[in-house]
């Protein structure tokens, strides 16, 4: 955990290192307004400017966030074709202001179940942002953390099949090296609005200490503000870590 001290945060509270965020709500919100789900996603996805802009002003050094479940394919056609249409303006949009924003770009989960120009998109957005040395980004897309986990045992289990290693050699340290989150500190933080009491299967792995956050604030109205509240509520617990404090 890092100090700082920036005008425009509120106070010199310690900021965690990695947050990470289930953007959940956006379907509701739309609903409350009489609008269709897309429009939820809409403002969603400003939603999420805005605090990338946020977290990167208050010196976050990782933020990631739940975009796509390997569950969400369950959802409407319809629903799909267009949070996926949204995603390739959005990262188009990205790629354009990459140079003015300076945010170095990430993505877990499987990537190969989206479009061939989603992949570009992500494949351009990833390469290009690499030289950024600010806040990482990591969009969770077609993500699932028992995937994840599926996958990293795969891989894991395929290099001992090729006699690179042996069952014995493997540790929680070298299993973390499997997942897509490798040479990323796990977060510290969960925060998920929309109301919702569990982790859908968001990081498994990594979450294993985080401190969770849960607000009924639905994700196309939680700004700079709520992640605050939320970070104070950070700042406001005990981490043993199984030890006695
Ligand atoms: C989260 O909002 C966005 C995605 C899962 C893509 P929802 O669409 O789940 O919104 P609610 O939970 O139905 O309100
Ligand atoms: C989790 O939200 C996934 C994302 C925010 C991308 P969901 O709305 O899919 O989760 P459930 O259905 O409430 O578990
Ligand atoms: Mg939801």
């Amino acid at each position: 955990m890092s100090l700082f001290k920036k005008k425009n945060y509120a106070a010199d509270r310690p900021v965690p290192t990695h947050i990470a965020i289930v953007m959940d709500g956006n379907g509701r919100w739309a609903k409350k307004r009489g609008l269709p789900r897309t429009a939820g996603h809409k403002v969603g996805a400003e939603a999420f400017r805005t605090i990338a802009n946020y977290a990167k002003s208050i010196g976050l050094k990782y933020l990631s966030v739940y975009t796509f479940s390997t569950e969400n394919w369950k959802r409407s056609e319809e629903e799909v074709n267009a949070i996926m249409e949204l995603l390739e303006r959005y990262l188009r949009e990205l790629i354009r202001d990459m140079d003015k924003n300076r945010v170095r770009f990430c993505f877990f989960g499987d990537l190969s179940r989206l479009s061939p120009q989603l992949q570009e998109e992500a494949r351009i957005a990833a390469e290009e942002s690499k030289k950024y040395a600010g806040v990482q980004v990591n969009f969770c897309l077609n993500y699932g953390g028992r995937a994840e986990i599926v996958r990293a045992a795969k891989q894991f289990a395929r290099d001992c099949a090729d006699g690179k290693c042996s069952p014995d050699d493997l540790t929680e340290e070298r299993f973390s090296d499997f997942m897509y989150s490798a040479g990323v500190p796990d977060p510290e933080l969960v925060i998920r609005p929309g109301g919702e009491l569990r982790t859908s299967n968001f990081l498994l792995w990594q979450s294993a200490y985080a401190e969770y956050y849960f607000t009924d604030v639905l994700w196309p109205d939680f700004g700079p503000k709520e992640l605050e509240k939320a970070i104070a509520a950070y700042n406001g617990r005990n981490r043993r870590f199984g030890g006695v404090k």
